[in-house]
């Protein structure tokens, strides 16, 4: 382990190329990585970020055929789309890369190829895997649906039932149907190569647990996220730890198998396998483009490796990739994988089928006349980021946010700062008598003089240092905070307004420490608010730190030593600029335009609601009378026997004991329920209802059902171990 490492690659989940991201996204890998990189930056490390498009897998192609075009189409929509959005939002990759280059193509077979060679750590294996013939493809597992073997619910996917959430394997599926033609999909052979991650299994739960590598402590396994462990512990443990995974796919489109074997004809490497390597690819070609050695930020002892991420992907950058890397040889592992859990939005999953949400390049759009949008968004998002635990969205906290700390604290105490030193010096920084005394008292009871104001203002940086490097960056936005509060406390506690007529001189000293918590808080916001802080600096006439970061010099240090040492930054007689708002509040009384772009969003909310509420709850029919219902003669009874029918998708015959007789009764269920898992259900069902003959069987009641908002049915069934036949009125 290295205690100051010499340099950091920092790694953010490559985004798939089919589609925009939402606020979620950037909340979970982007933004975090984004307020730690830049502080590195500024603290003068040598730190390379990158990020790119995963373009390959299953869901392009499919998006493909659906939508009759060219997987290529679509990922470059995406992928431009996705770039552009996120520099919009100063996520401030060093390069944002895409696997369908060549070089990343070259890079993953290269690693495939290694470790094959190597031998040992794949395995063949040759199985029968469902095909959709109409397609004319192998169906990835999220492509087949059927009945739950384990609660028969009707959806449950080839991996999982999302219903009773067991892990399932496609072929235990019953009925099993391919999602994209809707047919009953076939069982073809075929053959896989897979990455032994049993043989991987005890060193990884070692290392996980105890940061323990080859003998060494490779990292701290305390300042790993609790949530993080316990995934990572949970699948070394679970049923006799790790078992070999497929890393090849029948699919036209990905990575060629780099085997000249015909086995190996017409696949590819399974998106897994090829896209944490494209974190490789990211860092080679930066390297090819900045003359820079890329081998050096993966593979030396005094680099360290780091992964964002978002929960889902724990298993793979915790377990999966770490062994793939650990089998090549030579590559760091990561130290530290801070991955977040999740965000919602208002109370629910974000959703685009159901409208629920906003994506990243729609806030810019629709929030394209909102002063400093960006810097408010980051603010919102920060300040309610899911870093230990899921986390909301709500529009009414982004105002709060919004107005309460960006335009009352940060706004106001810079606002206050600037304007008075325009007023009192015509926009020249004053002179200070360093022993100056402020009459008030700071933290820990220091009286504060110009001197301890600075030292103050040095503690606070500190403090947020302390936060940032530790990956809480919700605490450290606090931390932020306060040195804006430092300023707002100099000016409460001195109100220069109120001295400057007797005492300029104490003023002349108020104001040059207030400015100076003006600098302090430019630097202490870059992470968080990097284009408030870019405007501040220019306010103050000092270079952005985009700018100063190129130089590689240790800022944060530089300005806090300055400070403990009662030195200013920005000298007297240096000019500033005429001060201008940083952040325009909401819930003005003037001007209502950026409250009703935000009513707007809450507008179409309301709108999805209203029509879930439509389809969800149909209209009540008119009036029964008391007589009309007590027609209706409601009975309990169980299903003894349950067949499908001949030539009826949808129908059941079904034999239901009511007590007093076995009555036959042909339900519409069959899309719903297989036979076998419904005998012994209770059900209440109408006994006097009209005969009636379907498909040739005459049908002798009806069983009542409840329908949901897709149409499905759900059996109206009485409390467990009721006798058949009661009377239900
Ligand atoms: O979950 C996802 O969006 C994946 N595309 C993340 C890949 S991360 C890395 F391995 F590339
Ligand atoms: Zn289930």
């Amino acid at each position: 382990m290295t205690k100051q490492p010499k340099r950091y690659l920092i790694t953010s989940a490559l985004p798939y190329a089919n589609g925009a991201l939402h606020l979620g996204h950037l909340a979970g890998a982007y933004l975090p990585a984004d307020v730690y990189v830049r502080y590195l930056r500024i603290l003068g490390k040598d730190v390379v970020w990158v990020c790119g498009s995963d373009e390959h897998g299953a869901a392009i192609t499919i998006r493909a055929k659906k939508e009759g075009t060219s997987p290529k189409t679509i990922i470059d929509k995406y992928h431009t789309l996705n770039k552009s959005t996120f520099e919009k939002l100063g996520i401030s990759f060093d390069y944002y890369h895409r696997t369908s280059e060549q070089l990343h193509h070259e890079t993953a077979q290269e690693f495939f190829k290694k470790l094959y060679e190597k031998g040992g750590e794949f395995e063949e294996h040759t199985s029968e895997q469902y095909y959709d013939e109409e397609f004319d493809q192998f169906l990835a597992d999220r492509y087949i649906v059927g009945t739950c073997p384990k609660c028969s619910h009707p959806e449950a996917y080839g991996d999982q039932c999302e219903n009773c959430g067991s892990a399932l394997s496609p072929t235990e599926l019953i009925d099993p149907r391919s999602t994209l033609s809707n047919k009953a999909p076939i069982l073809k052979t075929t053959t896989h190569w897979y990455f032994k991650l049993d043989k991987h299994n005890d060193w990884l739960k070692d290392w996980i647990e105890t940061g323990m590598l080859d003998g060494e402590q490779h990292h701290d396994p305390k300042v790993w996220k609790k949530h993080v462990l316990g995934q990572c512990l949970s699948w070394l443990d679970v049923d006799g730890g790790l078992k070999p995974r497929a890393i090849t796919r029948d699919l036209d489109w990905g990575i060629p198998v780099p085997l000249a074997d015909d086995k190996a004809k017409g696949k590819v490497l399974y998106v897994w396998f090829d896209a944490p390597i494209g974190y490789i690819s990211a860092t080679r070609q930066w390297a090819l483009e900045n003359g820079k050695d890329w081998e050096v930020y993966w593979k030396d002892d005094e680099s360290e490796l780091i992964h964002f991420i978002g929960k889902d992907n724990i298993v793979f950058h915790c377990i999966v990739f770490p062994a793939m890397l650990k089998a090549y040889g030579d590559y760091n592992l990561p130290v530290n994988v801070p991955a977040n859990q999740f965000l919602n939005f208002e109370g629910r999953k974000f959703s685009k089928s159901k409208g629920w949400g906003i994506e990243q390049h729609d806030y810019l759009e629709e929030f394209k006349d909102f002063q400093n949008k960006e810097d408010a968004l980051r603010y919102a998002l920060i300040r309610n980021m899911p870093e230990n635990k899921d986390s909301d969205f709500k529009w009414d906290d982004f105002i709060d946010f919004h107005d309460n700390e960006l335009v009352a604290t940060i706004g106001n105490s810079v606002n206050r700062v600037l304007s008075l030193s325009y007023k009192y010096y015509g926009g020249k920084v004053p002179t200070y008598d360093a022993t100056a005394e402020f009459g008030y008292e700071l933290e820990g009871e220091v009286a504060a003089t110009y001197e301890s104001f600075l030292q103050q203002l040095a503690r606070r940086l500190d403090e947020l240092e302390e936060d940032v490097l530790a990956f809480n960056f919700r605490p450290a936005a606090a931390k932020m905070m306060n040195v804006a509060r430092e300023i707002d406390l100099l000016l409460a506690s001195t109100e220069p307004w109120k001295l400057q007529k007797n005492n300029p001189e104490l003023v002349q000293s108020i104001m040059h420490a207030g400015l100076q918590g003006v600098v302090a808080l430019s630097v202490a916001i870059y992470p968080f608010l990097p284009f408030t802080s870019n405007k501040l600096r220019s306010l103050l006439n000092l270079s952005t730190l985009d700018e100063a970061i190129a130089i590689g010099n240790n800022m944060v240090e530089d300005l806090k030593n300055s400070f403990k040492n009662g030195e200013p930054i920005v000298v007297a007689g240096r000019e500033i600029e005429k001060p201008q708002l940083l952040f325009a509040k909401i819930n003005d009384r003037k001007d209502k335009s950026r409250l009703a772009t935000i009513e707007r969003q809450k507008e179409k909310l309301a709108a999805v609601l209203a029509a879930e509420k439509a389809t969800n709850y149909p209209e009540v029919k008119p009036i029964a009378t008391f007589d009309d219902f007590q027609k209706i003669d409601l009975r309990t009874g169980t299903i003894v026997a349950a067949e499908k029918m001949k030539k009826a998708k949808k129908l059941l015959k079904l034999t239901v004991d009511v007590g007093f007789e076995q009555r036959t009764v042909v339900s519409g269920i069959a899309e719903y329920y297989q036979p076998d898992a419904i005998i012994g259900q209770q059900v209440v069902m109408v006994a006097n209802l009209a005969p009636r003959k379907l498909r040739g069987v005459e049908s002798q009641g009806m069983i009542l059902m409840a329908e949901d908002a897709d149409g499905k049915l759900v059996f109206v069934s009485p409390a467990n171990g009721f006798p058949n036949g009661w009377v239900v009125k």
